[in-house]
């Protein structure tokens, strides 16, 4: 989704805020701008439609050179992905980039050009810029002027302001759009995610709910929601940037793929002991948290929201607690009538996602026990609002169609179910230890399953020239089957859906034909023969077969039928080893059609507007 960079320094900062935006590309979005404040004394943009190397090329034709500037990524909202629509946008002599979607823009330009403004885009974004100059004119000062204009704005907003008349400073808001300024020596930045300034710095202070901050050379001030002045602690990272090239991979995702086995294995570090979960992973006031439990509410969206549909039928089949799921769009707007003793779990990659933020926010209004972050970045907002965390531990995800955070989620909700049956005393006898035995022998059985990646690499072919596909699975593979079909279609663009296979005769059967390969997850388990009877169904109306089944599921290659045998896994496990073939195969679908694998068109990594 969009990306903001700042910065005010003294050295020319064009090149920093170009290399902001190539670190944030992983985001998604369809244009992208800079305005610098020049050396001559003038405000300057360029922007282009389509990639960030495009505005580059753009800027080597015609430099731009200074030591105040902004720059921005957008994914369109209001408007077409063109230049006209592209930040920054200009009011006066002041440029504003921004994140996130403001609500009442329709009456805000309606006032605004009334006033005389004239508008030169589609965007939400432009209302703000023009807003800030009638302020600027009336107020005087920028600090003050972005101050009272965000009393004015409804919706979201991460915002980045400079101005021509006052160059010597950057301003900026948050609210429910992340920011974080980058501390520098005699410079400093600003950005929408720290990742963009780790060229330059390695300690940050982020931006929290309301917060106003101006941005000088040597000072940073920050005003919170209530217009005190405040200090936010600065965080320092000495991680070392984690390594965002591809390595000996033609993609990030299947880079991302490759590295399940490694990122399994941090996400147990710690967390395990001989053969119990430690319950306190999930912070001090777990035990006793987790002891009061009697229900579960999960709430998440996309990839995150089918590692909590897989979740609920561990948490019902090995814990015994009673569990419900929803995705973060739908559960935030309904009127939800809240169990006692009911916590509240969300799941997210980014820790930033909009609706699921949202939903967090309502649900502390409800009544919830408490709340709990499965969630992969330390430093979001969903996990500093949450009463508890878990964070899954699979590194920087690039690759906008989620793999490695969702695996690494599976063992995270694992987990979580272990501790509250251990806590509450539900867990059926020797349980808790054999599954802790299974998960330490998972990431070599990952292992195992990515090996079987030209295996998956042939199967792609049958793809190649279809355009719709079936998936199905039964149980905690039925999930599986969703994401699998999420994964086709979002990096394909064929379609795809998902069913449980039950369901096939009760509808989905009517599409299957030789012309719609169906693809399924064979387990051996209890459901095993149940499944292979829907797969005579498939079989019976011409349907072609591909099967990922357990090498003890006694099923092989027949005609129009394509199996590929899967290293046998403890059930309970399963759906995390079935994902990893169904990611490989819609990546070497997507190679052969020859899609943006990393970026696929429409999409962004983090969503973070409704
Ligand atoms: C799909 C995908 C999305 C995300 C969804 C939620 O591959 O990545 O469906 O899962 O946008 O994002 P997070 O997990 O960051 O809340």
């Amino acid at each position: 989704m969009c990306g903001i960079v700042g910065a005010v320094a003294e050295r020319n900062i064009t090149a920093i805020l170009l290399e902001g935006l190539k670190r944030l590309e992983y985001r998604g979005y369809d244009s992208a701008g800079v305005a610098i404040f020049t050396n001559g004394g003038t405000l300057e943009r360029t922007r282009r439609p389509g990639k960030v190397s495009e505005l580059e090329q753009a800027l080597e034709n015609e430099p731009l050179a200074g030591r105040l500037g902004i720059a921005h990524t957008r994914w369109a909202t209001h408007g077409a992905p063109c230049e006209r629509n592209a930040h920054p946008h200009f009011a006066g002599d002041l440029a504003v980039v921004h994140n996130g979607i403001i609500e009442n823009h329709e009456t805000l330009r309606a006032q605004l050009k009334d006033l005389g403004y004239v508008f030169t885009s589609d965007t939400d974004t432009e209302v703000i810029a023009h807003l800030l100059e009638h302020k600027l004119k009336e107020l005087g000062d920028l600090t003050v002027a972005l101050k009272a204009t965000v009393k004015e704005l409804h919706g979201a907003y991460g915002l980045a302001v400079i101005s021509a008349q006052q160059p010597d400073r950057l301003v900026a808001a948050r609210s429910g759009s992340p920011l974080v300024i980058g501390l520098g020596m005699g410079e400093n930045f600003l950005a929408s995610d720290q990742l963009a300034l780790r060229q330059v710095t390695d300690r940050f202070v982020y931006l929290e709910e309301g917060d106003i901050a101006e941005i000088r050379r040597e000072s940073v001030q920050i005003w919170d929601v209530d217009g005190q002045a405040v200090e936010r602690e600065s965080v320092q990272y000495r991680d070392g940037a984690e390594a965002a090239d591809k390595g000996e991979f033609r993609h990030y995702m299947l880079k991302e793929i490759h590295e399940q086995p490694a990122v399994v294995q941090r996400t147990l570090e710690g967390r395990l002991s001989q053969n119990q979960v430690l319950v306190q992973a999930f912070g001090p006031q777990a035990a006793e948290l987790f002891a009061k439990v009697r229900n579960v509410q999960i709430v998440a969206c996309g990839t995150s929201y089918h590692a909590g549909m897989v979740a609920r039928y561990w948490l019902e089949e090995l814990a015994g607690i009673p569990c419900q799921v929803e995705v973060a769009s739908e559960f935030r707007y309904r009127k939800v009538v809240v169990q006692a003793d009911t916590l509240f779990v969300t799941i997210s990659q980014s820790g930033e996602t909009a609706d699921t933020l949202a939903a967090l926010r309502n649900a502390k209004e409800l009544g919830y026990l408490a709340s709990l972050a499965i969630c992969n970045v330390g430093i979001s907002s969903l996990v500093r609002e949450s009463d508890l965390t878990l964070l899954t531990q699979a590194g920087r995800e690039i690759g906008v169609a989620s793999t490695k955070a969702f695996t690494t989620q599976l063992v995270g909700l694992l987990l979580l179910t272990l501790s509250l049956g251990q806590v509450r005393g539900t867990l059926a006898s020797g349980v808790e230890a054999t599954l802790v035995e299974e998960l330490r022998r998972l990431p070599s059985r990952l292992g195992e399953a990515l090996a079987m990646d030209s295996t998956v690499e042939k199967i792609a072919e049958l793809f190649a020239e279809k355009n719709h596909t079936l998936f199905l699975g039964r149980g905690a593979q039925f999930p599986v089957a969703m994401e699998g079909a999420l994964k086709l279609k979002e990096i394909s663009y064929i379609h795809a859906e998902a069913y449980p296979a039950g369901e096939l005769k009760h509808g989905p059967l009517a599409l299957v034909d030789n012309d719609m390969p169906v693809v399924t997850v064979a387990p051996n388990n209890e459901l095993l023969e149940k499944l292979k009877s829907n797969l005579q169904e498939v079989r019976a109306r011409g349907g072609e077969l591909i099967v990922f089944a357990d090498e003890q599921a006694g099923m092989t290659n027949g005609e129009g039928t394509h199996v590929v045998q899967m290293p046998h896994i403890h059930d309970i496990l399963s759906p995390i080893l079935y994902t990893i073939p169904l990611q490989l195969l819609s990546y070497y679908v997507a190679v052969l059609k020859g899609t943006d694998v990393d970026q696929p068109r429409n999409l962004a990594k983090s969503v973070t507007v409704e």
